[in-house]
């Protein structure tokens, strides 16, 4: 049941932003990485009033895991604001997407946690996907292979002519990185219960 509930979302996620986008990768990437900031720092904040209310330790790992994945999504918002800057109506979609999206997930953390997760896994999915098309266009000449922004340059290490190709594979292995850690915490493998068995 939650997996299809989590399913379902992502299908229902990645319509909208299909329909919205398209194949306008560099606009898509800067408005769903705004709204992919939002569950790690609400997980993350969940998980430190569950410590304080347990008053146990053992959250620490998890809490830096969640908190670290929204200000990596964040980095990759500033990386793509230097590549397409979002129109006055995505600015406005902006706003009204995080304010929806964090009630939703916030609710939906409270009410099924892995749930949460599972849903943000697929998502990922769904952002590695996005970034593979995104990196063929990059490839195939059909949109321009800009120079990296300085700040990604220096936030991935990469050398210092590294091009958006290059950018692009840094960001989709964070995705899939967080893929793999929000399947983790849906199956129930945290480290407050690997502690605590
Ligand atoms: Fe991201
Ligand atoms: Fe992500």
């Amino acid at each position: 049941m939650s997996n299809w509930f989590a399913k379902s979302m992502t299908k229902f996620f990645r319509f909208i932003a299909d329909t919205f986008f398209a194949r306008r990768y560099g606009h898509r990437a800067v408005v769903l990485e705004t709204v992919a900031g939002v569950p790690g720092m609400v997980a993350g904040m969940m998980l430190h009033f569950k410590s304080l209310r347990k008053m146990k330790t053992g959250y620490g790992p998890d809490i830096r895991e969640m908190l670290a994945e929204a200000e990596n999504e964040r980095m990759h918002l500033m990386f793509f604001i230097e590549i397409a800057q979002p129109n006055f109506f995505e600015r406005w979609l902006v706003l009204f997407a995080q304010f929806v999206f964090m009630v939703f997930y916030t609710l939906l953390y409270l009410i099924s946690y892995k749930t949460a997760h599972r849903m943000i896994g697929y998502f990922e999915e769904e952002a590695v996907r996005s970034y593979t098309d995104y990196l063929a266009m990059v490839e195939s000449g059909e949109v321009e292979n800009v120079p990296a922004p300085q700040l990604a340059i220096k936030y991935y290490k990469m050398k210092k002519n590294a091009k958006l190709t290059d950018l692009i594979k840094c960001v989709r292995a964070d995705e899939e990185h967080h893929s793999v850690v929000n399947h983790k915490y849906a199956d129930g493998d945290t480290s407050y219960t690997r502690k605590n068995g």
